[in-house]
Parts: structure tokens; sequence; C-alpha cells
């Protein structure tokens, strides 16, 4: 599918540092396939994840899995396409808006109010980012009080939030702990939220990801750096019936969504 390039595309130039791992791991004669990406958005009917689905649904893919995320006030469901192991499965949360402060429910509504109703209706509202809102760093800020998530939908809006090495196509580094040890001696920083390795053997998904690149983004009040997008690996382990595991785990899930989290970076 060409929506996958094209949103390689803007994934890369977004955030440089997924280019070099990508470069990395081609350099050591790999080939990286891509397990899955994911996409964050808000619960107005106008931009949920029935919207944004939907030009993978006219592709023919179809929902296979449904997720809760209690704490973080999330839910998830994943798509893939029946019958091609090999297409990349496409993972869309989405803010449960209401359980959230009046603040955080307005902030919400008037950046959805912004968006054109031409653009929420057209296939190509997963490409675009957010061209509509130029953030405000307090706002921001308070944001991230609530809801790291929140925060990071209002600046970046719609894009590929990462894409998905499947570890199980890598030949050097059969493990996930390999992937996290290679990319660590290359200076890349790993997310340790509930541990590197995200997910076991029995549950049959192990995940990691590197935490967000650091990127500059112009702000109402000028230019600041906060976390952008992250590269995950998955690795998968088949069930009873010998097919690999096809879905997500939503424990492992929980603490991969923090990868975008802030922090200060040297
Ligand atoms: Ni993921």
């Amino acid at each position: 599918m060409k929506v996958f390039e094209e949103l390689w595309k803007i994934y890369t130039t977004q955030n440089p540092q997924v280019q070099q791992i990508y470069d990395l791991f081609t350099a050591e004669g790999e080939k990286v396939v891509n397990d899955h990406i994911a996409f964050r958005t808000f619960d107005d009917p106008r931009i949920d994840i029935n919207v944004l689905s939907r030009p993978f649904i006219e592709a023919g893919y179809v929902e296979k899995g449904n997720y809760i995320f209690e704490e973080k006030k999330l839910v998830a469901r994943h798509f893939e396409i029946e019958g091609n192991p090999e297409a990349p499965r496409v993972f869309i949360s989405q803010l449960e808006t209401a359980k959230f402060s009046p603040f955080l429910q307005s902030t919400v509504k008037s950046w959805i109010d912004n968006i054109p109703e031409e653009d929420t209706k057209a296939d190509d509202l997963i490409f675009k980012g957010n061209p509509w809102n130029k953030p405000s760093f307090e706002v921001y800020n308070r944001l991230r009080e609530e809801s790291e998530y929140a925060a990071w939908v209002y600046v970046f809006g719609f894009c590929a939030n990462h894409f998905t090495v499947s570890v199980n196509y890598l030949k050097k580094f059969p493990e996930i702990a390999q992937v996290n040890a290679f990319l660590k001696s290359k200076g890349f920083l790993i997310n340790d939220s509930g541990g590197e390795v995200k997910g076991t053997p029995a549950e049959l998904l192990e995940q990691s990801s590197t935490k967000a690149g650091i990127i500059e983004v112009e702000f109402v009040e000028g230019k600041f750096t906060i976390p952008s997008t992250y590269y995950e690996f998955a690795k998968r382990y088949p069930d009873e019936n010998g097919l690999l595991y096809g879905g997500f785990i939503a424990k492992s899930a929980d603490k991969i969504f923090e990868s975008t989290n802030y922090y200060k970076h040297n």
C-alpha cells in the first residue's frame, strides 16, 4: 500500500532518528519488515478511530482486536489484512476525553473545531499532522499534567506515531534484548518504563521502543524542543496452532505509549 510509503516519508522527515536506525539495520544486511504502525486521536466522532481507519478498511483491512487502557483513559483497535501476515497491522487509539477536566475537553474541542470539515472527510487526514492549530507551549504543558497522550496529539496531530521493526525477520538480532543493546551501543535511548522488554514469550509478543526523538517545534511562544515520534521493535511467537500471534498485549502497549512522554535531553 502506497499509504505506508507516504507515512514513512513524513515520519522520517520529522524524526531523522528513525531513518538512522533503519539504515543501521540495513547496513548489517538485515531486511527491515514493518510489523505495524500506530495513530493517536481523540474520541470525537469527527476524527475518531472510525474516521482514521476508513482508508485502511477501504483497502481491505478488517478489525481484529480492541484494547482498553483504563489508567491512561484510552481505547484502541487494531486492523489487519486477513490472510496476509506480511501486511503491516494498523493500531489506532483514541483518548476518552469525557474522563478529563473541562480544560482538556474544551481545548480538544476547539482544536478539532479548527479542522476544516472537508479534511475530516478526506482519506488523507492521516497524513495531515496538525496544520490547523499552532500549539501553545503553555497549553502543551498544562495538558501534560493530565495526559501526555493528549499533549502529544495536540502538537503533532495525524501522522504515524511509530513504525515497528519485525524482529522475527532479523538474522543477527533474533532477540529484542539484542536489538536494544545494539541501539544503545549506537547512542539511542530505549524506553525503560516497565522494563526495556515488554511482554514475554508466554504472552506471544515481546516489544521494545526508543524514547521519542527530540525535535524543535514552533509554538506560539517560540521554539521549544520536545519528544516527537519513536521506533518500535516487536517479536511475535507462534500460538498453539503454529501461527504467529497477531494481536497486541494491553499491559505492554500501556508502557510503550510512554515512549513519547516529555523528557529533557542533554
Ligand atoms: Ni506499537
